[in-house]
């Protein structure tokens, strides 16, 4: 994409977070922003809140985590008679624990919206990506490049994404549509509220120095997709540490792998 001017752009997870910022940064200049989330009161207040003449915002109640719903929501869009030319997977949830003690449906969810509706909706709108010479923003995180006790489950999904990402990339060269994988490292938002467990205080596992503003990661993110960037990690210190990291052989990297086991 060479501007974001008079752009149709569904931004999943649009309730909070890089969600909502991504809405807030692409209000000025879109033609339509598609919001979708389970949060419906939220999605309306970031309607009203960014309102001008000119732009269209849509509101959709979707639960990602239900096949159904999201199948709804599909034939929904296809009815409009708007073609999306930026597609936003940005939905997404963590959960923070020994995989030994985790909660089935959380996990299960996690797997459902990280991956599968992530990747559902990029087979169904991909031939209107593709008419369009538009772009696929897929938010991974820089989880998905190395493997995370405690956050196994979630760096697993996030490893799904950005290897998605790449391949469809690759395979889409010299079609005009871009696919970039953001890889954003720690950020204040709801998602370290939601990957906590019941009882645990902890789930903010990386150092307080890499974490980066929600604005500074959208910045970047859409940046990287006008310059059709396949890969971008937001911030400059965090950038160099995975880069650090990506160094390390893997052999090494188990020997500090395993966190501290609590005794029950
Ligand atoms: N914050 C970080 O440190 C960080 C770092 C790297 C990557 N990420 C990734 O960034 C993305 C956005 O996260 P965030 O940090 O902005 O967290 P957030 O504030 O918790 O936002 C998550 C968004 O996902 C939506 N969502 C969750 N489950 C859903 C479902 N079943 N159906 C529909 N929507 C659902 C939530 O909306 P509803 O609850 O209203 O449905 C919410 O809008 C996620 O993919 C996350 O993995 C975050």
């Amino acid at each position: 994409m060479k501007t974001f001017a008079d752009s149709v752009v569904l931004i999943t997870g649009a309730s909070s977070g890089f969600g909502a910022e991504f809405a807030r940064q692409l209000a000025p200049v879109a033609k339509t922003l598609i919001l979708a989330a389970r949060r419906t009161e939220r999605l309306e207040s970031l309607r009203d809140e960014l309102a001008r003449p000119g732009l269209t915002i849509q509101l959709y109640t979707v639960d990602l985590a239900d096949a159904a719903a999201t199948a709804a929501f599909l034939q929904e869009l296809a009815r409009g008679d708007q073609r999306v030319t930026l597609l936003i997977n940005n939905a997404g949830l963590g959960d923070h624990g020994l995989f030994e003690d985790c909660d089935w449906p959380k996990v299960e969810q996690m797997l459902l919206v990280n991956v599968v509706a992530l990747t559902r909706l990029t087979r169904a709108l991909l031939p209107e990506l593709m008419a369009a010479r538009g772009a696929v923003l897929n938010v991974s995180s820089v989880a998905s490049l190395l493997p995370l006790p405690t956050l196994g489950v979630y760096a697993a999904t996030k490893a799904y994404v950005t290897s998605f990402s790449e391949a469809l990339r690759a395979e889409l060269r010299g079609t005009g549509v871009s696919v970039t994988a953001l890889c954003p490292g720690p950020v204040t938002t709801e998602f370290f509220d939601v990957a906590q467990r019941a009882g645990n205080t902890d789930a903010a596992p990386a150092p307080a120095i890499l974490k980066v503003s929600a604005q500074l990661v959208v910045a970047t993110a859409l940046k990287a997709v006008l310059h059709d960037r396949a890969r971008v990690i937001p911030g400059w210190l965090t950038s160099v540490a995975m880069t650090l990291a990506s160094c390390v052989p893997m052999f090494l990297m188990r020997l500090g792998m395993s966190p501290p086991r609590k005794k029950k």
